[in-house]
């Protein structure tokens, strides 16, 4: 699949872009990273790839890719919070839109042959009146990150059309697993574990009965892999088809974790969905994926990463 060829990765230091760095140097891929580290770690670029520290936004983007002329490109750069969105919409979309339009350009200019997009399936059906919500739905973005990833997904297509750019853009759930930010506002698992091993009790907004779709980490790289040949010109979800509410997650990890107390409550968060999970047969046909990983052994494999990672002493 590799044969010398170059695969350019942004957001590669952080959570997920990191294991798609790492799946494609086990694959025989060059590996170039972009990342601004805003929110991913120094600790998470592969050695073995070559790190452009810039955001995606610098005109000298252009230059990294005549540079390193990348036959793919995985985009992974984001403002990826919900919540940050809505304080600061104009921060999110000079990233989210004017930076990925800048991406394309420079993929247009030095011949990308594919551009992988990471899109979001949870923040862009808004409260879905099917579950599981068919690829097809339309979108309803309710906040202004699922408008700004929903936008960069309709330029992904005029440049498709338009310059005969390729891509695929995968709409996932909720992704989960190691190296997820504990300490960020989004990925209740990691926040979760992060707590318990502390011995604080975790905060659940609202009753807990919101239900999402959690997807492995692992099985979001398997999908990244299989639409390098496969999918061309598709938007599609990226996830289980199950429900599970925070009340379970939290049921869950405290049998993994020992933890022995309740969850403390607060508020709902205004704007949060209550209850999606993805219909994924979009998926299933054009790139003959299926996730793999069930939530009982990502759960424990997301708890020994964040043991192994957090300092005893500081637990
Ligand atoms: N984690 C999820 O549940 C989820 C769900 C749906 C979609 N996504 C999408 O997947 C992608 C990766 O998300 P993640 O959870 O790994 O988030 P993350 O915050 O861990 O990773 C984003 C990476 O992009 C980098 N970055 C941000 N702005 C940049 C810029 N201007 N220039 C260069 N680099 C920049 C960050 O430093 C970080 O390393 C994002 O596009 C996100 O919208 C994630």
């Amino acid at each position: 699949m590799a044969e010398g060829r170059a695969a350019l990765v942004t957001g590669g230091a952080g959570f997920i872009g990191s294991h798609m760095v790492d799946r494609l140097l086990e694959e025989g891929f060059r590996v170039v990273i972009v990342d601004d580290l805003s929110s991913g770690k120094l600790k998470n670029v592969n050695h073995h790839a070559a790190f452009h520290h810039m955001s995606i936004t610098q005109p000298a983007l252009l230059d990294v890719f005549n540079r390193e002329k990348p036959d793919l490109v995985f985009h992974f750069a984001a403002q990826s919070s919900v919540a940050r969105s809505t304080r600061d919409p104009i921060l999110d979309s000079e990233i989210n839109v004017l930076g990925t339009l800048r991406l394309l350009e420079a993929a247009r200019r030095a011949g990308v042959e594919k551009i992988i997009y990471s899109c979001t399936g949870g923040a862009l059906y808004g409260d879905p009146r099917t579950v599981p919500c068919p690829d097809d739905t339309p979108p309803v973005p309710v906040s202004p990150y699922g408008m700004s990833k929903f936008v960069a997904e309709q330029y992904l297509e005029f440049y498709r059309r338009q310059y005969r750019v390729n891509f695929t853009s995968l709409r996932y759930g909720n992704v989960y697993g190691p190296r997820q930010d504990p300490t960020g506002e989004a990925g209740v698992i990691a926040i979760f574990i992060e707590a318990m091993l502390r011995g604080q009790r975790p905060q659940i907004f609202g009753d807990g009965g919101q239900e999402r779709d959690f997807v492995a980490v692992a099985d979001v790289v398997e999908a990244n892999l299989a639409a390098i040949d496969r999918g061309d010109g598709k938007a599609m979800n990226i996830a289980t088809s199950e429900l599970t509410s925070v009340n379970r997650i939290f049921e869950l990890l405290k049998e993994i974790t020992g933890f022995r107390w309740d969850a403390s409550h607060a508020p709902a968060r205004a704007g949060d969905v209550y209850r999606i999970s993805l219909d994924c047969s979009v998926a299933a046909a054009e790139l003959g994926w299926k996730p793999r990983t069930s939530l009982a052994d990502g759960l424990a494999q997301t708890v020994e990463h964040i043991k192994s990672s957090t300092p005893a002493g500081s637990r």
